[in-house]
């Protein structure tokens, strides 16, 4: 007799500590408990093993320079070229093996597939085309397109000719695009005419062509063509400046470019970041550290081996996408899956559908998915055999024990290891998780650090704080995959990421501290729970927004004197943006304000911005020194009881704005 529902729902819900099956751990890529005492006292030469899963033209003289803290440097003196790590060196063993498994929309017949070799002729072919373009070595090339192929070929055709990439999310404005463009002085665009959403034909280059209006110096633009016939209708032509892709690559058939030798330290993209002042952080990762890194992570913690398909749900045009769809999964020659579409189109089982036909062996997501998933119920991954996974992990966010529960029954059938990895956009990859097949399991902590990473929880004075207190996350030693700075802001890098914990007047790296700006509490095992953000950052669906950008967008609105934005609790997509707006002088808080309030913050920023609840009120609750009391609006946004308004100068305001916002 099979165990019901019931009993299995009680027996789960108990179970604190779950072990990898034996059956995992005899085929892990790491299984060797001592990793973490030999990585340790083997420090920083321990990281040559992340180092050693590439290939380099030149041996790196020293692992560590850590001489000027905290401009580390690593792996100094080597050379190497990410695109030829990525694909020249799986030709001769794997050239007929997929690299890419992209599954597009509509879901008929549009699949492709790339083998290395393939893919190896599109990214020449393409970086061929670049350079006749006159992108040069170090050149910025800015990437605005949702989940296509030419995506991620794009990439590493820049990665082949050295040109830094900067990726911006496709769904992120036209204002988004032309900040970072500018910001990055960045004269090249890569973008698309539209693509697919829920079978749909979506204008891309609208917006696109947007954004550059608002670039302040000469661009050229090269154009995918997604849509084919079904974009007529959008009436696109192309500038002067703009070039067709197909057009463009077809005038370099066949042609080869020679992958150009970079040093370990430059720079191999830029990936900007919302930080707490309304200006996004330009975030430069480099070649060795972050290749080494990614690498290592995705065969250590995802236990990826050249023969997987291996699929991450997430966009490449955040972090995720960069590090584990791109860089990462092609470095160790496996398959890596692309997805076009929404998990809920055609059906809520269309990730179920593609892990059983494509026999996925990982899947990589985020915990707003798994809360999805797990609203709309089991059948629809029990609708599927799902019996190839192997292992599954979830980043972006804290994930509940209940959530983590659910996805290690209902799609890992109590067999996959859930790694639960934290990890940001400036530290490259993978930093908090389980090593799958070496430590335990415990649903809601992340885990401990990986090998060779000293992370402490603080309190404000800098001491540890006692296992099961909330303090402050920190990292106390550099690590090859972080960033090297903000892009020509320098001493922002320092105010951002090391100010806090460092004394930054020494030259002793004992004296520098990372703060990722993190709560977490940690508990007797070692095992670290992360509590979320302590900077006015929010984490919507496990992206992060700026409360700062979001209240510029809405004063920047005619009729909008003030206003605050806040993070309220929302099931699904983990936080959400409530905003608090007052009126100037002759303008009323009626419902076409609202709509321009929710139209202006869509283009700013788009629309993952969008408020939730726009609350009118005639003052913000404020402390006698001026200053606006988000807590006090968080309460409200969350329905809960009020703090203290003690020290309030207008205490009566709290009431009626919770009245306001109760009557909405
Ligand atoms: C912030 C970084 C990492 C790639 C995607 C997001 C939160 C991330 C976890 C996790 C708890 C997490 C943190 C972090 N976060 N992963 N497993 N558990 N929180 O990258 O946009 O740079 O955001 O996401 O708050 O600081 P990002």
């Amino acid at each position: 007799m099979t165990e019901g529902d019931g009993q299995l729902e009680a027996r789960l819900a108990e179970q604190e500590v779950f072990e990898p099956s034996e059956e995992f751990v005899e085929q892990a890529n790491v299984s060797d408990p001592e990793i973490y005492e030999e990585f340790e006292e083997n420090w920083p030469e321990c990281w040559e093993t992340a180092a050693d899963l590439l290939e380099w033209e030149t041996d790196y003289d020293q692992v560590l320079d850590d001489g000027n803290p905290p401009f580390y440097e690593w792996f100094t003196g080597g050379e190497l070229n990410a695109s030829a790590n990525c694909l020249d060196r799986h030709l001769d063993e794997r050239g007929d093996e997929a690299a890419i498994e992209w599954v597009g929309e509509p879901v008929d017949e549009d699949d492709r597939t790339y083998t290395y070799e393939e893919l190896h002729r599109e990214v020449n072919e393409f970086a061929a085309a670049l350079r006749e373009q006159g992108v040069e070595e170090d050149d910025v090339v800015t990437m605005y397109m949702p989940m296509i192929p030419e995506l991620p070929i794009a990439m590493l055709a820049c990665a082949r000719i050295g040109a830094p990439h900067s990726v911006v999310f496709a769904g992120f404005s036209a204002d988004a695009l032309a900040t970072r463009m500018n910001s990055a002085d960045s004269e090249y665009l890569v973008t698309c005419d539209g693509y697919y959403r829920r079978g749909d034909p979506l204008d891309h280059l609208d917006k696109a062509n947007e954004g550059l209006a608002g670039v302040d110096h000469d661009t050229t633009t090269v154009v995918v063509d997604r849509l084919g016939p079904n974009g007529d209708d959008f009436g696109h032509d192309l500038g002067d400046d703009q070039i067709d892709y197909d057009d463009l690559v077809a005038e370099h058939e066949g042609a080869e470019v020679e992958p150009v030798t970079r040093d370990a330290e430059d720079m191999l993209f830029l990936m900007y970041t919302s930080g707490t002042t309304g200006q996004p952080k330009g975030v430069k990762h480099t070649t060795g550290g972050y290749m080494s890194w990614v690498s290592w992570t995705s065969q250590s913690v995802l236990d990826i081996k050249p023969d997987d398909t291996y699929f991450c749900s997430a966009d490449i045009g955040w972090i995720t996408g960069h590090s584990y769809i791109v860089y990462g999964p092609l470095s160790l020659g496996t398959t890596t899956m692309m997805y076009e579409g929404t998990p809920d189109h055609p059906e809520r089982d269309r990730l179920w559908e593609i892990v059983e036909e494509h026999e996925a062996t990982q899947l990589y997501t985020a915990p707003t998915a798994i809360r999805a998933f797990m609203k709309w119920g089991k059948e629809f991954p029990d609708r599927h055999d799902l019996s190839s996974l192997r292992l599954l992990g979830t980043v972006g966010e804290p994930i509940n024990p209940r959530a983590w529960k659910w996805y290690y029954k209902h799609i890992g059938d109590e067999e996959c290891p859930v790694v639960d990895t934290w990890w940001q956009t400036e530290t490259g990859g993978m930093m908090v998780t389980t090593l799958p097949g070496v430590k335990d399991m415990k649903p809601g902590a992340a885990g401990p650090p990986l090998p060779g990473l000293d992370v402490q929880i603080l309190d404000t004075l800098g001491d540890e704080v006692e296992p099961g207190k909330a303090g402050y996350l920190t990292v106390q030693k550099p690590w090859p995959g972080m960033l090297r700075t903000l892009y020509n802001n320098d001493e922002r890098y320092i105010q951002e990421y090391w100010a806090e914990y460092s004394d930054t007047d020494s030259d002793d790296p004992d004296d520098w501290v990372y703060f990722p700006e993190d709560g977490a509490k940690i508990d007797d095992d070692g095992y670290i729970t992360v509590l979320g953000r302590v900077d006015d950052v929010l984490n919507v669906s496990g992206h992060r927004l700026g409360t700062m950008e979001i209240e510029s967008a809405i004063v920047g609105v005619e009729g909008v004197a003030e206003a605050a934005v806040v993070g309220g609790n929302h099931d699904i997509k983990g936080e959400a943006v409530y905003a608090y707006v007052t009126t100037e002088d002759g303008y009323e808080g009626t419902d076409d304000l609202r709509d321009a309030i929710v139209a202006g913050v869509e283009d700013a920023i788009g629309p993952i911005a969008r408020p939730e609840q726009v609350v009118f009120t005639p003052d913000l609750p404020k402390t006698r020194s001026g200053k606006i009391m988000r807590r006090l609006l968080e309460n409200i946004a969350d329905g809960e009881e009020l703090g203290n308004t003690s020290t309030l100068r207008n205490p009566e305001i709290v009431e009626e704005i919770q009245r306001k916002a109760d009557a909405e």
